[in-house]
């Protein structure tokens, strides 16, 4: 009977460890809020923008867009504006260009990129037609 248990003991070990490492905290919508320090580049859009974040971590890889993550700190996935937040807009390390830059670990980038491309998935490309809210 004790062999039994230690049996049952090992198992449930195997089948919780797998079930730890992908306890990850994957956020369904985020808020992106432009900081008060960065100016708005263009007049008419708002200063936030509504992510669907859960679905764009069905489709991709964390590591796609969280480009700092590596084993070290997996399931610790920190926010891109914690680094991304300087104001100037040509610097890849800042705010604007996290978003919009031409590497698909930017929004913008990567929609262009799979817009070249023939999945015939269409995510918006244009301002205000899907991210940004008029103001
Ligand atoms: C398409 C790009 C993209 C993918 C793929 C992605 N994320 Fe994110 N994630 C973001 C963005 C953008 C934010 C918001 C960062 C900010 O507000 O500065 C974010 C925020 C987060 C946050 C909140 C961080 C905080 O402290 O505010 C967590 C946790 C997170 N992501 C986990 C994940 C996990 C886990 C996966 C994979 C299953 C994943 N993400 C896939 C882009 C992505
Ligand atoms: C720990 C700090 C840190 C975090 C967190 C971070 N970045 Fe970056 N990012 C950088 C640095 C530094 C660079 C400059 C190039 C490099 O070192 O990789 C950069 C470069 C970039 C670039 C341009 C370079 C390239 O890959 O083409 C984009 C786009 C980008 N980050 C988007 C994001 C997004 C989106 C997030 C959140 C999902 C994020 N970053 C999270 C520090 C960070
Ligand atoms: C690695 C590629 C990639 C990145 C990075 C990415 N997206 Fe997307 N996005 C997609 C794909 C793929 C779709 C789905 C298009 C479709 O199904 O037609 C999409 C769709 C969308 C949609 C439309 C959703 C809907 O309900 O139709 C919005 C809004 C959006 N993305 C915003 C963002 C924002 C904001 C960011 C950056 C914080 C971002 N995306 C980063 C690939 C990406």
């Amino acid at each position: 009977m004790r062999r039994f248990d230690g049996f049952l003991v090992a198992l449930a070990l195997c089948l919780a460890l797998p079930a730890v490492l992908l306890a990850y905290d994957v956020p369904e919508k985020i808020q992106i809020q432009r900081p008060e320090k960065n100016a708005a580049l263009a007049q008419w859009v708002g200063p936030q923008v509504e992510f669907p974040h859960g679905f764009h971590a069905v489709y991709n890889a964390c590591r796609k867009c969280h480009h700092k993550e590596s084993d070290k700190d997996l399931g610790k996935f920190l926010s891109c504006t914690q680094c991304h937040s300087k104001d100037d807009p040509n610097d890849n390390t800042g705010f604007y260009l996290a978003w919009h830059n031409d590497s698909t670990h930017s929004c913008l980038g990567c929609h262009r990129k799979i817009r070249q491309g023939d999945t015939g998935q269409m995510p918006p490309l244009s301002c205000t037609n899907g991210c940004h809210k008029k103001q």
